[in-house]
Formats: structure tokens, C-alpha cells, sequence
């Protein structure tokens, strides 16, 4: 979406999301590997979708004034998946964590 995109703003937060992500994969591999265990990926439908949707607004948008409007929703759309995934496993770790006993 950072090649397409027409702002240079949209451009740079694209490229310094991806950036952060690379970031929070790196630590995850860390936490997998505190705990001895394999990280291993899964294929995530939701996301799929999100991302299939993402492709058809650049293809139909494409020199449209409204392309990076559409590119800034499907980023959303993604974002606001994630943050309700982790938000989930955060507290779900946080009362498995309550009930380690001391
Ligand atoms: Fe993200």
C-alpha cells in the first residue's frame, strides 16, 4: 500500500507501520523463545479478507483522488482486527497469570 499510495504522509505512515510490525514480530520470536516453545504461523481468514478487499480498492481506485481515503480504511479495517485480537489475548493471559500459584 506504501508504493500506491498518493500522500507522501500516507507513504511514510505505511512504510514506519511496517516497520513497527517487523519490530513486534522480532519480539514475539523473543518471548517464544523465553518460554522454549516453536512460534508457528497460522493462516488467518479474517485477515485474508481484509487484505483481498485492501487489493480490489488500489485496483479500482488506482489514480482516483480517493485511492489513499480507501487505503487508509482497509489499513483501519486491519488495525482495528488486530487490536481487538490482542486485546483478547492480553487479558486472557493476564488471569491465566492470576491463577499461577505463587
Ligand atoms: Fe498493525
Amino acid at each position: 500500500m506504501a508504493k500506491v499510495a498518493q500522500s507522501s504522509e500516507l507513504k511514510a505512515a505505511f512504510e514506519k507501520h511496517r516497520g513497527q510490525t517487523e519490530e513486534h514480530v522480532t519480539r514475539l520470536e523473543g518471548v517464544f523463545e523465553a518460554i522454549g516453545k516453536k512460534p508457528v504461523g497460522k493462516t488467518c481468514a479474517a485477515i485474508m479478507g481484509i487484505t483481498e478487499e485492501g487489493a480490489e480498492i488500489m485496483e479500482e481506485y488506482n489514480g482516483s483522488p480517493s485511492l489513499d481515503a480507501g487505503l487508509l480504511a482497509a489499513a483501519q479495517a486491519v488495525e482495528h482486527y488486530e487490536i481487538s485480537r490482542y486485546g483478547t489475548l492480553r487479558t486472557d493471559a493476564a488471569v491465566w497469570q492470576s491463577r499461577v500459584p505463587c
